[in-house]
């Protein structure tokens, strides 16, 4: 319908009017093929893509969640004698993204520990403060943990996605993400809306540790704030690239995912959506291991493919280009995602996507979208049944 029309649906049919002097107007007929399903779908042809394309939305989301929450996060992290940030899965990749936010934002030591590590091998009594992160609310190792940390007295809180679940119900303080139903069986958008609010404690907790200024503070809000804007322009433009790159690469069935620092965990999350979506042999790996061992992998049968920070994370830069060099040299076949126009056409990569310039606070956000992108699209080439993976439920509920 054109501006200034409106339709009435009766059971009989439609009439369309114009909205000034309610003349009925023609309107051409086109029939569009699809099912109920794809309607909900909104157009998309599975979820999973759906909910990346979602996540500009799911940012603004995480933004919105009120600064009450966000503090007392972060204030009970620093009260704590120990304080600890879990999940698993996807969501212990988001704790993992959260730990070196509190490193490099508060000066804070919150390790992240996957939850079903957790008690059998680090302490928890009464003085400390865990913090879970959970889509579900319903994860079988992440509620054990919580229920014994509650036994043990220690504080509890949780940044979860479904309203009413378990894990929002156990906890002492739950802080609720508001990303809306993911029904994809792989997780997306409520692990980066997860990131997007751990990063904001970790500014708020920066604030409480002195290490961050109130306006210094201000600024990566600010940072934040502008993400939605750049995801979407950044999933509008790059979809069809990443969709070429993975129909070129998906005869490969050896992959080695790297980053450094804040890019670990999204090699990780990156390796773990190749493995349950398009059902590749994928590792995620720090690039620093490659020397200690992993060079030994690098052959015709292995496609790596590195997570290059931005250039002003200067020595992250500079040491991940080393390792880009490692490979290299023994004849590695390597797709970079970069940020840095200088490497443009590089002879060092086989294939390489220039990501949009941003802040290095959300370089690490981008740099994961590409991920999620890349995976979807191996996954569609290999005809993998995206929306419904084999071996894995929406949420597992059993030990
Ligand atoms: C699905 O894409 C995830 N890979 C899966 O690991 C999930 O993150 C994990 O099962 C935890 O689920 P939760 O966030 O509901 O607790």
């Amino acid at each position: 319908m054109d501006d200034g029309e409106y339709a009435i649906i009766t059971n009989d049919g439609y009439i369309t009017r114009n909205i000034r002097d309610g003349r009925p107007v023609q309107k051409k007929i086109m029939l569009i093929d699809w099912d109920a399903e794809m309607s909900r779908k909104g157009g998309f042809p599975h979820y999973m893509l759906k909910e990346i394309y979602e996540q500009s939305e799911t940012v603004k989301k995480a933004m919105a969640i009120g600064d009450d929450g966000i503090k007392s996060l972060a204030k009970g992290m620093i009260k704590a004698n120990r304080a600890y940030v879990t999940g698993i899965g996807t969501t212990f990749y988001a704790a993992q993204i959260g730990q070196y936010y509190f490193a490099s934002e508060a000066a804070l030591s919150v390790p992240a520990v996957s939850s079903d590590e957790f008690l059998e091998n680090f302490p928890l009594t009464k003085d400390d403060f865990v913090l879970a992160v959970s889509q579900s609310g319903e994860t079988y190792d992440t509620l054990r943990l919580v229920r014994e940390a509650k036994a043990r007295k220690a504080k509890t809180a949780a940044i979860v996605n479904v309203v009413g679940s378990t894990l929002s119900r156990l906890v002492d303080q739950a802080v609720m993400q508001g990303s809306g139903p993911e029904i994809s069986v792989i997780s997306t958008k409520a692990a980066v809306a997860q990131m997007i609010a751990l990063i904001r404690v970790s500014l708020e907790a920066g604030v409480l540790t002195g290490n961050l200024t109130n306006s210094a503070k201000r600024q990566k809000v600010a940072q934040l704030n502008s993400l939605p804007a750049l995801i979407s322009d950044f999933l509008n433009e790059y979809s069809g690239l990443f969709h070429t790159i993975a129909e070129k690469h998906a005869t490969s069935h050896n992959w080695l995912f790297m980053g450094r620092g804040r890019y670990y965990p999204i090699a990780l999350e990156t390796a773990l959506k190749v493995k349950e979506v398009a059902y590749l042999h994928a590792e995620g790996m720090p690039a620093g291991f490659l020397k200690h061992g992993a060079l030994a992998l690098v052959d015709d049968n292995l496609k790596s493919m590195m997570f290059v920070p931005t250039e002003a994370e200067k020595e992250l830069f500079r040491m991940t280009m080393s390792s880009v060099e490692e490979i290299k040299a023994r004849g590695g076949k390597l797709i970079a995602f970069h940020f840095s126009k200088s490497l443009r056409g590089s002879k060092l990569f086989d294939d390489q996507v220039l990501l949009p310039a941003c802040p290095p606070l959300v370089s690490p956000i981008i740099a994961l979208l590409a991920g999620q992108l890349f995976s979807y699209f191996l996954a569609t080439t290999l005809g993998r049944n995206v929306d419904k993976p084999r071996s894995l439920a929406k949420s597992v509920t059993v030990a």
